[in-house]
């Protein structure tokens, strides 16, 4: 999610949503249940905006284990599914690694449609037992991470403007379905997700929440590890965007040190210039689960 805002909206933590207004604003106008900025591509656009509004409803009205409602894209938005998976599926042969690909094919979205929640749960929930639970407002990094630890990601379900098909100020339907989706049908990365929120609810000082979302982006969200001799992407945030996975190549790579990624800063509103790469899958595996089950 390679993201230029001049106002940093994902700044606290890997994936506050800033997408309900606050009571006040809601009170002055009731349709208008999500802001946007006023350099949101999607701005302006009256019938995009009314869309979001209408799916941040199925989220405020929607009760845990309910079946998830449809979300009711357009063709020009199923185009936009379209024009992303074109430029992800080559990245992904390049730079994905060899746990995402698998969990990939397992998922075997449909490239022309955006897959509905209700139908990712489906297969995700039958592999790792986690499930999407859609959210319509902003999500404070410990419900986000609590959540993870009972099996559930809060999630986005509408879509990026379609004017920038590449390009997304927020975590959408894209992200999260691409990225995280497909990494928790891999039953040893939901392992790892259901941790952090098992290492989050024994946490009670800001600090360390603040180091335990730190880890979590650096490892979940923009982890590397090598495969073969070459970097790989194991993160969603890098997964999820072909512009970050081109990045990768400039990006600053660090040996996988959690102590280190959880004091180390970083900018979400750019593509990511450090990344903490693992010797290999297995390596990333075992380090972290050892980590967060020490924590
Ligand atoms: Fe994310």
């Amino acid at each position: 999610m390679a993201v230029k805002t001049k106002q940093p909206l994902l700044s606290d933590h890997v994936d506050a949503r800033p997408v309900a207004v606050d009571p006040d604003e809601a009170a002055a106008d009731r349709n208008a249940i999500v802001q946007l900025d006023p350099d949101h591509p999607g701005f302006r656009d009256r019938g995009y905006r009314k869309r979001r509004n209408q799916i941040a409803e199925i989220a405020m009205k929607y009760h845990p284990r309910d079946p998830i409602p449809d979300a009711p894209y357009t063709p020009e938005e199923h185009q936009v599914w379209k024009t992303i998976w074109t430029a992800l599926a080559p990245a992904h042969q390049k730079h994905a690694c060899a746990e995402y690909l698998a969990s990939l094919r397992r998922l075997s979205f449909d490239p022309d449609r955006i897959p509905q929640l209700r139908e990712v749960n489906e297969k995700v929930q039958a592999i790792s037992g986690f499930r999407l639970e859609p959210v319509a407002g902003l999500v404070q990094p410990r419900v986000f991470l609590e959540n993870l630890a009972n099996g559930v990601f809060l999630c986005t379900q509408y879509i990026r403007h379609h004017s920038t098909p590449l390009y997304t100020p927020e975590p959408d339907v894209v992200h999260e379905i691409v990225g995280h989706g497909v990494t928790l049908a891999s039953e040893r990365l939901a392992e790892l997700n259901r941790l952090f929120g098992e290492a989050v609810k024994r946490t009670t000082a800001q600090d360390a929440l603040d180091r335990l979302s730190r880890i979590y982006w650096f490892t979940i969200e923009f982890g590397a590890l090598r495969e073969n001799g070459s970097l790989k992407a194991y993160g969603t945030g890098l997964l999820s965007s072909a512009g970050e996975m081109e990045e990768m190549r400039d990006a600053e790579v660090r040996p996988l040190d959690i102590d280190a990624a959880s004091r180390q800063e970083y900018d979400p509103t750019h593509f990511q210039p450090i990344l903490f790469c693992a010797e290999s899958f297995e390596a990333m595996y075992s380090t972290l689960r050892a980590y967060l089950i020490d924590w």
